[in-house]
């Protein structure tokens, strides 16, 4: 008698978990999806990240079935997926709303209003970290770095960057999301849900006309350093005084207008406290 790679997890120690069956319909189309993508790598289990998009694009989160999926076609064992799907955030273990937002809370965009924006919208919405709104619409999270420091505050809505908000503008931002409102990201194609996402990062095109034109680049300010590698002018820079004469600095040019600004740096805002009830979040408190 053989066992299957979900059963060859439970002789590892690992506990059975009751993993429904996905109907057989819905089994079949995945099946078909998950060898295209696949095909695509000369070892199989390389195929992992992308299933589990691609089961994540399915049920909105990656569930015990999903990851018995994926097992199962790649001859991994449970335990390794597992692994793998609890280990990367991108991954969602409960079910989530169409609009994942995500508010980097690391530690530039935190100072420069991150946390902030994160209380607002808490209070706002009135949900917790990872937790949704009643109708479905919107997921609140934490979020690391996206490397759009230069733009700080971000919110990143299903991995779209919204640059330089405030918590006025994070506000709107939710509200015309949870009432269906078209929202534009500063950079990046149109806004789709969180499933469709995780149906483009598993690898499938963006069936949108139009939206591969209207994918998202770097932004002025993240490009400075390449425009001064090629000789090109830099722009003025901006410093404000933060807080006394000592932080006057000798480079600040002139009080720019608001469409001089490179990014928001040049606007500090007030922060609050990081969120206490967020462990893994920035946790040290004015003083400390
Ligand atoms: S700290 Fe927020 S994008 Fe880098």
């Amino acid at each position: 008698m053989t066992t299957s790679s979900s059963e060859r997890g439970v002789s590892l120690g690992m506990p059975e978990l009751p993993a429904p069956a996905y109907p057989d319909d819905v089994r079949a189309r995945l099946e078909a999806d998950a060898r295209e993508v696949i095909a695509r790598y000369p070892d199989s289990r390389s195929a992992l990240l992308p299933l589990l998009h691609l089961v994540q694009s399915e049920e909105g989160h990656v569930t015990r079935t999903g990851m018995r999926f994926c097992a199962d076609m790649l001859g991994l064992t449970t335990a390794e997926v597992t692994a793998v799907a609890t280990f990367y955030t991108m991954y969602r273990r409960k079910p989530s709303g169409d609009y994942q937002v995500g508010v980097c809370t690391n530690t530039l965009c935190a100072v420069m209003g991150g946390d902030a924006i994160f209380e607002t919208l808490q209070e706002h919405l009135g949900v917790g970290n990872g937790e949704t709104t009643d109708d479905g619409k919107v997921t609140l999270e934490h979020i690391e770095c996206n490397a759009a420091c230069d733009y700080a505050p971000v919110v990143m809505v299903n991995w779209e960057f919204f640059d330089n908000q405030t918590p006025a503008s994070a506000k709107h931002l939710v509200d015309d999301l949870r009432a269906g409102r078209p929202v534009q990201p500063t950079r990046g194609a149109r806004l789709c849900t969180f499933k469709e996402t995780a149906r483009i990062l598993a690898g499938f095109p963006d069936e949108r006309p139009g939206a591969v034109e209207e994918g998202g680049s770097a932004g002025p300010a993240s490009l400075v350093g390449l425009r001064l590698a090629r000789g090109e002018a830099a722009p003025a820079r901006v410093v404000h005084p933060r807080g006394g004469p000592h932080e006057e600095s000798q480079d600040r040019v002139h009080e720019p207008s608001p469409a001089e600004h490179l990014s928001s740096h040049d606007a500090p805002q007030d922060t609050s406290a990081s969120d206490p009830a967020h462990p893994a979040g920035p946790a040290a408190e004015e003083g400390e």
